[in-house]
């Protein structure tokens, strides 16, 4: 028998830049939860791990579509009445020209599946900084380098128009735009949307408009949604039940493509290319659609006041609490706190969490400007957790930096 050594299977090296810090965390939090200490949790964005619950009408959407068989694999763009139901919602969010619809399994994979339907190599997609770490994870897996604009902490953490004008390049086929945004919790005003729409209209991009958290509006601002303010501009607009609807387990996420009709159209054509190819999102939850989107938003009220108050204690511990500062966030669950420390944000969170057992993520898994440190709260806790939490990384700060 000749021998022969099982040699070692190298991942592919595209994937030294797929990170996610959000999640990365959790191997040191294992660690210390081994030991025997009960974690505070403020990093995951899962309104389920708190006292949040899916509206029930909902589940028995998904529980009746299970007893009735439709267990077997569902059309690749969605089951009609999911597909008729998201162009209600975008015809009550003002979005005109809608020339396609289209259901995923979470916005993760409506992310994916329009970042390489658009992209060559060699092209790029302009994405926010700080961002929401899906899009570069995507954009690293398909090989295209991350061209970053800047969201201006001193504005509000509004798109730095300025910077966003200056990434522009010959080999620009798209800009990302989160709003309401993830880590920072901002909200765009009309004027912002039009002139990034216009930016996009001059340049030939597309826009990506992440709008999972919509309805999560904490204050009396309107959500605009971009594809409202730019009929003529190719977007696609994605939104999902994970965060609006509190299912984020279910994995429902879809995209709207609006825009010109000649010109979205081979745009169109590859996406269902990709939609074919992965059969289809999950099928039973895609009954939960209709009744989310057409049915009782009631849950929607109490989800904001909790919010509300939580954003509240959050800046006022903010406020009170030296070395820390934060632009209120006005929608989401997220603050985005700067730190001013001599340390790097990476080691101040893996202390927090080792020393006082308080998980959040680091500003540097996000992308920040040079210089600056900051963390990213998520302040789905109830009050109680969070007073513990935040009277914890008071007492960390006192002690480490004087
Ligand atoms: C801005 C943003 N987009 C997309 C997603 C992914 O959503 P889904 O659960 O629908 O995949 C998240 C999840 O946190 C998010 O914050």
């Amino acid at each position: 028998m000749p021998v022969t050594t099982i040699r070692e299977v190298p991942a592919a090296q595209r994937l030294n830049n797929v990170k996610y810090a959000i999640r990365d965390l959790a191997c040191v939090a294992d660690e210390v939860a081994k030991k025997g200490h009960k974690i505070l949790p403020l990093n995951i964005g899962d309104p389920i791990n708190f006292d949040f619950q899916t509206p029930p009408h909902l589940i028995e959407a998904v529980y009746k579509a299970m007893k009735d068989g439709k267990n077997g694999y569902a059309a690749s763009s969605g089951i009609k009445e999911a597909l008729d139901a998201i162009r209600g919602e975008a015809e009550r969010k003002g979005i005109r020209s809608v020339q396609d619809v289209f259901v995923t399994s979470g916005v993760s994979e409506t992310v994916d599946i329009c970042l390489a339907a658009l992209l060559n190599p060699g092209d790029n997609l302009l994405t926010p900084s700080p961002d929401y770490p899906l899009y570069s994870a995507v954009l690293a897996k398909l090989g295209i380098e991350l061209n970053t604009y800047s969201l201006n902490e001193d504005d509000g953490w509004q798109p730095d128009l300025i910077d966003v004008h200056k990434k522009i390049g010959p080999r620009a086929r798209g800009i990302v735009l989160i709003n309401p945004n993830n880590p920072t919790g901002a909200v765009c005003s009309r004027r912002m949307l039009e002139a990034i729409a216009e930016l996009a209209r001059r340049n030939n991009l597309v826009i990506f408009a992440d709008e999972i958290y919509d309805k999560l509006i904490l204050d009396d601002d309107e959500h605009i949604s971009m594809a409202s303010v730019a009929p003529d501009v190719p977007v696609v607009t994605f939104g999902g039940l994970s965060k609006n609807y509190l299912a984020p387990g279910w994995r429902i996420g879809w995209g709207i493509v609006s825009g010109d009709a000649a010109a979205v159209k081979p745009y169109i054509e590859g996406i269902h290319r990709l939609l074919r190819s992965r059969l289809c999102a999950n099928h039973p939850e895609q009954y939960a659609i209709k009744a989310a989107l057409e049915g009782p938003q009631d849950h929607l009220t109490d989800v904001r006041k909790k919010l509300r108050s939580r954003r509240d204690l959050t800046m006022k511990w903010c406020e009170a609490t030296p070395r820390v500062s934060c632009v209120s966030p006005r929608g989401a669950f997220y603050a985005y706190p700067r730190l001013d420390i001599s340390e790097n944000d990476d080691v101040f969170v893996k202390e927090l969490l080792v020393q006082k057992h308080v998980l959040v993520v680091h500003g540097s898994g996000f992308g920040q400007k040079a210089g600056t440190k900051h963390f990213r709260i998520v302040f789905l806790p109830d009050e109680q957790t969070l007073t513990t939490a935040y009277a914890a990384i008071a007492e960390f700060m006192k002690k480490r930096y004087k």
